[in-house]
């Protein structure tokens, strides 16, 4: 019992962290950029392509209050978070809180559900950017094979020159789908091609350039700015349409999940995804001037931009195009379709691709850096942590997550995917929140840079909000996640646990049980 609860002492930690330091990174980021890469990691597949889905089977025009519920339990989760950035500013997020902290099983716990996050993750954006993507070569006149560009059984029709779902039909034309030409789906080929591309550019190895981030970043604000411009100008203008759009504003209930109240909670749970990413800011805790200052700015402030954005960008979709037709790829462009404004679609489709990009190499990259820090613990495989002798990058988890990666949006659907992403970051926010308070109990005198409000009220509605948004995923999600779970603890007793430096360290020392934590 006394292995499984080891912790690695904060002292060693920062230690190795201050010997990577030496190898390169540089301190250069302040607390813009720290805003800015959470925000450049946030806005991705969840609000260009999940919020029509969440709008047109779960929650209607009140998927904005899906939107509040969701941010409510990010900020829950983004406080516990910007205690422990500050508190130990380290790369590698939850899963180093975890093993500074909670103890090895819990930290090998969260490493490997980080996987569901960061690796399922791109995955799900991957989708979506294909959607956004072959819209793009429609517009301008390239049709790729529709039997490539979507999962296997998916059926696409052939409507007005464009190869779409049947839900994707508007619903004013009167057709017989059995009419159109139709082809099935064999292998999504084009969102394959993306991850295999970001994994290739994760293994030359790109040098992360916050100037590049940011450029990227006010492209996709640029997009959702104009979005909402000329969204509320067609509004303001037509408010007679916006109001039947948003009528009634939360549809009477279908069923479990289908509107009305439940269908609210259900959206929450399925545009969850939206939210992810401000932890990644805590990855990059080792190249911030002064990361114990900076680090809750950049996390709670990428959170509240993105809130706000989302928030008006739902509300604005929603009176724009009825939610029943949202059940599209890429919603963002059938709203700004409306207006009439003849660039904004090809604008909008533009910055998703490049906007859409950048996630999934924040994502890979998150992976990759949880996969190497978990096998230099000597938790997982040599391999996983092996660094190429001439890029410097750890190649071979780049190149094994990559290409069973990229399978996963070639062959199942947008929406199985981000469930099963949601499930896994909500269970890490859960360890985060309650190591929050565990370690209030533990160390209350530990120098705290930045002190989350109310513990343990705090991470105590942080925990019961995730739990809450858990049992409305899907009970499929729920069985495929525990699966995953039992497979990580297959290869923890069986490989992990002997090989571990930090029990090594405890054996060599003598020491039985977990050490405290060291002060700062
Ligand atoms: N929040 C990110 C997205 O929506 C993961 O793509």
């Amino acid at each position: 019992m006394a292995k499984l609860l080891a912790v690695k002492p904060l002292s060693r930690l920062l230690k190795e962290a201050e010997n990577e330091g030496e190898s390169g990174l540089k301190r250069t980021l302040g607390p813009l950029n720290l805003i800015t890469l959470g925000i450049g990691a946030i806005i991705g597949a969840g609000i260009f392509v999940l919020t029509g889905q969440a709008a047109a089977i779960h929650a209607g025009p009140a998927v904005v209050l899906s939107f509040v519920l969701a941010g409510i339990t990010c900020a829950f989760a983004g406080l516990c978070y910007a205690e422990f950035a500050s508190l130990i500013p380290i790369a590698g997020s939850a899963y180093t809180y975890g093993y500074a902290t909670l103890g090895e099983f819990v930290a090998w716990i969260i490493g490997w559900d980080l996987v569901l996050e960061y690796a399922f993750g791109a995955a799900t954006v991957a989708s979506g950017w294909s959607g956004y993507f072959v819209g793009l070569f429609a517009d301008l006149g390239i049709t790729i094979p529709p039997q490539f560009t979507t999962t296997p059984g998916t059926v696409l029709y052939l409507f007005h020159g464009r190869w779409q779902q049947l839900a994707a039909l508007p619903m004013s034309v009167d057709v017989d789908p059995a009419q159109l030409p139709h082809v099935t789906g064999v292998f999504n080929l084009v969102a394959f091609l993306a991850i295999t591309v970001v994994t290739a550019v994760l293994i030359i190895g790109i040098q992360e350039s916050a100037n590049l981030n940011t450029a990227i970043v006010i492209v996709k604000l640029g997009v959702v700015g104009v979005f909402l411009v000329l969204g509320i100008g067609y509004i303001l203008k037509h408010p007679a349409e916006a109001h039947a759009n948003w009528t009634p504003f939360i549809p009477p209930s279908e069923g479990p999940g289908r509107f009305g109240l439940n269908g609210i909670t259900a959206g929450a749970a399925s545009i969850f995804f939206a939210y992810i990413g401000f932890d990644a800011v805590s990855t990059a805790a080792q190249e911030a001037k002064n990361p114990k200052r900076d680090m809750p700015i950049g996390i709670l402030g990428s959170l509240v931009v993105c809130t706000v954005l989302y928030i008006l960008v739902s509300g604005t979709l929603t009176g724009l195009v009825n939610y029943r037709a949202l059940n599209v790829g890429d919603p963002v462009a059938v709203g700004i379709d409306v207006t009439g404004v003849r660039w904004g679609s090809i604008l909008v489709k533009v910055g998703a691709v490049f906007g859409l990009g950048t996630v999934m190499l924040v994502m890979l990259l998150g992976q990759s850096r949880v996969f190497y820090s978990m096998s230099r613990d000597g938790l997982l495989w040599k391999w996983a942590g092996k660094i190429h002798p001439k890029f410097r990058t750890p190649w071979i988890s780049n190149m094994v997550v990559g290409a069973i990666v990229a399978f996963m949006p070639a062959l199942l659907p947008i929406d199985r995917l981000s469930a099963l992403v949601n499930m896994g970051t909500l269970l890490a926010f859960t360890i985060v929140c309650a190591g929050v308070w565990i370690l209030r109990r533990r160390n209350p005198d530990l120098h705290r840079p930045f002190k989350t409000p109310w513990v343990p009220l705090v991470p105590i509605l942080g925990m019961i909000s995730a739990l809450y948004l858990i049992f409305s995923l899907p009970t499929l999600t729920k069985v495929v996640v525990l699966a995953w779970l039992a497979v990580g603890l297959l290869i923890y007793f069986t490989y992990s646990v002997k090989h571990s430096k930090v029990q090594k360290a405890l054996r060599e020392e003598g020491v039985g049980g977990p050490p405290p934590i060291a002060r700062t």
